[in-house]
């Protein structure tokens, strides 16, 4: 949004209650302002380039991931000869779905074979999807996959902080009673400042009469500013029928302070950011529905289980080395190469690329992540609990969050996310043996749900910086390497392209992949079109 228009578009008193944000929160407060008053954020690139007249050229797709398989799918519909090269003996990278059967060898970890109940599955790579990734829902259609809403907030759920202090540090509290309490408890004082005249200096009567207006509504507070509850935060007797228990008996808020040092209201923005929202989509079955889609319309072109071993070039093709499954050597020759294996593994790889390249490859680091998915013999925290999926936060970063199913509602069994960790935590964890990691998620969650360990029926984990053709969750671009090293490898060296989440501002989710595809085979198509 251009700024001269933006300033022309507005009243004086809203174009000065932005320019304070600006000026107190930094450009990104100012942004959030932008947006709750209307303007939008432009969103990314919705549909592939219209290509045609390929005639024939031969480009290799190096990984058939996201990236790699909507690379082929667009070339090859636009006449080009594809052969895509992947290491593993299915299609799809990071977008997999453990179910019966699935197995995953970590370097140097046992393997796990999973074996939840047919029916059931957990998504350990990507598992929602936000409604302006645009892109990734273009496949979901052009697929005819299903999606259902991904339950990414759920008041109902509890929050677990065990570092806070006060009675209501360590012990389970629904999200919704947090978020309320500290609501009404900070536009209770916001209101009484106001009336005490503490912001008349900064806005017109005008103004502040609306603004306490607005803090009033938000905070659900009284006629003499008090925050008493809310009806929306529950009731601790229930209304119902007839007289019994008639209207019921709202619930009672906590105090300010103890929420404030229970400090559980820091997950409360958690759903606030661009990217999370509070539903977003996934694909009803699993999330490898979109790798299954695209390996429907183009799986004959993938050589699965080869490695790459080596990519030379000239200035009139690139041939690729490769290992198949077999072990026999062989070589792809072809007009263009797109290659979509991560960075992380690629550094690692003899390519022949400028020395900028090469170091630029080696210039980023990749998110050390873990999850675990918890089949239980029943749904607990549906039957007992009365929650319907959504996440439980822990300030404890081994599990960091517990993530309830949003499909299957109110089936017998169900799977659960055990934790979603990172970092240090995620290293730390994945240093445990499989069984150990199901026994410290069971200890968490009984610290929440009473019985939780003894329903865990089946257990199946992946740590994403010890899986060897990904050896990281997503990139992780540090703003010197964003500066100087990602200019150079989003150009083709040569007649290499790369294309992969890594190539984006959307790293970490399946849009990036794809989107980075579309604006490279663009570039490429029209390269080859001028040869
Ligand atoms: N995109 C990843 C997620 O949704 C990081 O958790």
């Amino acid at each position: 949004m251009d700024r001269g228009l933006l300033a022309a578009g507005l009243g004086v008193s809203r174009r000065s209650f932005l320019e304070g944000l600006g000026g107190v929160g930094g450009s990104s407060l100012l942004l959030a302002g932008m947006s709750a008053l209307g303007f939008g954020i432009a969103s990314a690139q919705a549909a592939p380039p219209v290509l045609s007249g390929g005639g024939g050229k031969k480009v290799a797709v190096l990984g058939a991931g996201v990236a790699g398989l909507t690379a082929a799918y667009e070339l090859s519909r636009a006449g080009y000869d594809v052969t895509v090269i992947e290491a593993r003996d299915f299609a799809g990278g990071r977008c997999q779905t453990a179910r019966k059967g699935f197995k995953l060898t970590e370097l140097g970890g046992e393997t796990q074979v999973c074996d939840f109940d047919d029916g059931n599955y957990i998504n350990h790579g990507p598992w929602r999807i936000p409604y302006h990734h645009q892109s990734t829902l273009h496949y979901t259609k052009e697929f005819n996959i299903p999606l259902e809403v991904f339950v990414n907030d759920n008041d109902a759920s509890y929050l677990m902080f065990g570092r806070g202090t006060g009675p209501l540090a360590g012990k389970p509290i629904r999200k919704g009673h947090v978020a309320a309490d500290i609501r009404g408890g900070a536009a209770e004082i916001l209101a009484k400042s106001i009336k005490q005249g503490a912001l008349d200096q900064q806005m017109t009567a005008e103004d502040r009469e609306q603004f306490l207006a607005y803090v009033v509504q938000e905070g659900y507070l009284t006629k003499d500013l008090a925050y008493k509850g809310t009806e929306g935060r529950g009731f601790d007797l229930p209304p119902g029928p007839l007289m019994n228990p008639g209207p019921g008996k709202p619930s009672t808020p906590n105090s300010f302070t103890d929420v404030l040092h229970s400090g559980a209201w820091r997950t409360l923005a958690s759903v606030s950011s661009w990217e999370q929202q509070r539903t977003m989509f996934q694909p009803v079955g699993g999330m490898d529905r979109i790798a299954k889609g695209f390996e429907g319309a183009i799986g004959q072109l993938i050589k699965y289980s080869t490695q790459v071993k080596s990519l030379k070039q000239n200035p009139k093709g690139v041939e690729i080395a490769f290992v198949d499954g077999d072990g026999k050597a062989g070589t792809l020759k072809a007009d263009y190469c797109i290659c979509t294996i991560p960075l992380s593994v690629l550094r690692q790889l003899d390519v022949q690329v400028s020395k900028p390249f090469k170091e630029a490859i080696g210039a980023v680091s990749y998110a050390l992540v873990g999850k675990i998915g918890l089949q239980m013999k029943r749904r607990f925290w549906e039957e007992d609990h009365h929650i319907y999926g959504g996440h439980v936060y822990f300030d404890d970063p081994e599990i960091n969050s517990m993530t309830l199913p949003s499909t299957g509602f109110q089936g017998r069994k169900g799977v659960l996310l055990g934790y979603y960790n990172f970092g240090a935590q995620a290293a730390k964890v994945s240093a445990l043996s499989p069984a150990e990691r199901r026994a410290l998620a069971g200890r968490a969650g009984d610290r929440v749900f009473p019985g939780y360990s003894d329903n865990i029926d089946s257990a199946f984990s992946a740590s994403w910086h010890l899986i060897e053709h990904n050896l990281g969750g997503w990139a992780q671009w540090s703003d010197e390497a964003r500066a100087s090293a990602y200019p150079i490898l989003c150009e083709p060296d040569g007649r290499l392209y790369l294309a992969g989440e890594h190539m984006s501002y959307m790293t970490g989710w399946q849009a990036g992949g794809i989107e980075s595809a579309w604006q490279q085979i663009a570039k490429l198509h029209a390269r080859a079109h001028a040869a």
